[in-house]
Formats: C-alpha cells, structure tokens, sequence
C-alpha cells in the first residue's frame, strides 16, 4: 500500500450519551504514513472517537475502516487486529501489578504467552528506553509509580504492540520534555515507516513540532482539515471557538 492511501477512513460517525452529542458528525481521512493531530476544545468528542475506534464504545452510526478493513463497531478485538491500539486520556494500568506485568497486560497472544519473563523484560525494557528519560524499575507495583512513569508505561505498552494506527490521547500531558522529545523521535520512525498516529494534544508547539495533517474539532464535528504547511496557531483557535476568537478582537478594539 502506498503512502498516500487512506490508513483509516472514518465517515458519518455518531454517538450521543443520553442527551449530549458527544458525536454529532465525524467525517475524516488519516493517511498512512503521517502524524494526523486531532484539536478541539474540552468536550468536543476527541476521547469518545478515540473509544469508538478502538471499538470499547459503538457509535450510534458511521462506519470506521483501517487500511481498507472495515471494523465491526464495538469490537476491541477487532480493532486490535487491525493494529489499532489507543492510549487512552484516563491512563488506565493495574495498579496493584508491576510494571513489567502492566507492559504486557492484555497482551494475551499464543506468542507473549509463551514468551519467557526474561524475553518480556527484555523487549520492554528496549521499548521504554526509547521514550523514557527517568528511570523506571520495571518490579515496582505501578499504583505507587509517579503519572509519569505510569504515562511512559501505557505508551510503552502500546508500542510493544507495533501498532499500524496508533491514538495518543493527550499522552504528553504528563510527561517531561526530554521523554517528549524522545516520544517525538519514536513517532516520526513510526510514520516512516508507513504507520499512521493518530495525536491529540491541546498544545500548539506540539502540533507545530510533530504533525503533517490536522484536523479541528468542534461540538462533535470535524469542521476543518489542513497540513501543517498551512497551519497556524491563531487561524486553528478561531477555528476551535469562535466564540472566544470574536470577543478578544472585539476587546482589542476598544
Ligand atoms: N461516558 C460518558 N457518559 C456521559 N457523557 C460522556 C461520557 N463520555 C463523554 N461524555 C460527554 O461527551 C462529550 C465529549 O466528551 P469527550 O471526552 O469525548 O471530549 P474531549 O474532546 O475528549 O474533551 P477533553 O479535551 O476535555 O478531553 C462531553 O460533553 C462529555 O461530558
Ligand atoms: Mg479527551
């Protein structure tokens, strides 16, 4: 497959809780191969997409399909052997299991089932010291880990998984800029390598530094796609609320 092609085509997503919209129209292209980031304001939808490509929640409509395969809504398993693996805003481990335990936790294929520890250890250490810039001892339970060893340990768990489509939801938020830094790195061998991440990040310097594509949020629809040649910073927070954008110029004027 080429570069260009879609990595996963999203169209006509829905999906309300109760009264609130939280999807009210999602429409969107990701190509393979590139970092697509994902801005909207709080509560426009971006961790319910992320749910529901991941298939832990079913839209109510639209139609999700990665590298030309389409997903069966609500289907985890599914998603996953697709290679689409998310790492969620909540930063869920097991608190009460190690950190090597969480690194391969759900990792339940015939292949790491059989893997030796001193394998498992192996591999996650080698995973962890490409984004890791503090040391993290792996025997330590998590639950008394700082958020930023337990935010290394779900993205080093993604990765161990050498995800097609990789979603990061907000998964810099914790972390320190040299572990950023070298998240950064590993993204961009990822997209070389013809994977696509998915990035939702609330920091401009972010999506300046990282992204090829992005695409605006807002009230659950996805109201703006453009490349980072043709991003800017100012343009995109008008784009994500107007509101705001319209009162600070009409303050600047008085
Ligand atoms: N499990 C749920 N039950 C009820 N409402 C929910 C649930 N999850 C999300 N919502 C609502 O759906 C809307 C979209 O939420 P979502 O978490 O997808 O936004 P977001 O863009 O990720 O926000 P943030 O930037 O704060 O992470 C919000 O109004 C939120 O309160
Ligand atoms: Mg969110």
């Amino acid at each position: 497959m080429a570069l260009q092609d879609g990595a996963l085509e999203i169209s006509g997503l829905k999906k309300s809780y109760g009264r609130t919209r939280a999807l009210e129209d999602v429409t969107l292209r990701c190509r393979a191969g590139t970092v697509h980031a994902l801005l909207g304001e709080n509560g426009t939808g971006k961790s319910t997409l992320v749910k529901v490509l991941s298939g832990v929640i079913s839209p109510d409509a639209g139609k999700v399909s990665v590298f030309g395969r389409p997903l069966t809504a609500g289907s985890p398993a599914e998603a996953l052997d697709a290679g689409v693996v998310a790492v969620f805003q909540e930063v869920f481990v097991a608190p009460n299991l190690t950190g090597i335990e969480n690194l391969f936790l759900g990792y339940d294929g015939l292949f790491a089932k059989r893997m030796p520890l001193a394998r498992k250890r192996e591999m996650g250490e080698a995973t962890l010291r490409k984004i890791a810039r503090v040391p993290i001892d792996l025997d330590q339970v998590v639950g008394e880990m700082p958020l930023i060893q337990r935010q290394l340990i779900v993205v080093a768990r993604a990765l161990l998984r050498d995800p097609a489509v990789l979603i990061l939801d907000e998964s810099t938020a914790a972390l320190d800029m040299n572990s950023r830094d070298a998240l950064f790195e590993t993204i961009r061998a990822l997209v070389g390598n013809g994977r696509l991440v998915v990035f939702i990040t609330h920091r401009m310097d972010e999506v300046e530094a990282i992204s090829d594509d992005i695409s605006i949020l807002r009230a659950g629809r996805n109201v703006a796609t453009m490349t980072r040649s043709s991003f800017d910073a100012k343009e995109a927070l008008r784009i994500m609320s107007p509101e705001i954008a319209s009162r600070s110029a009409n303050g600047g004027e008085t």
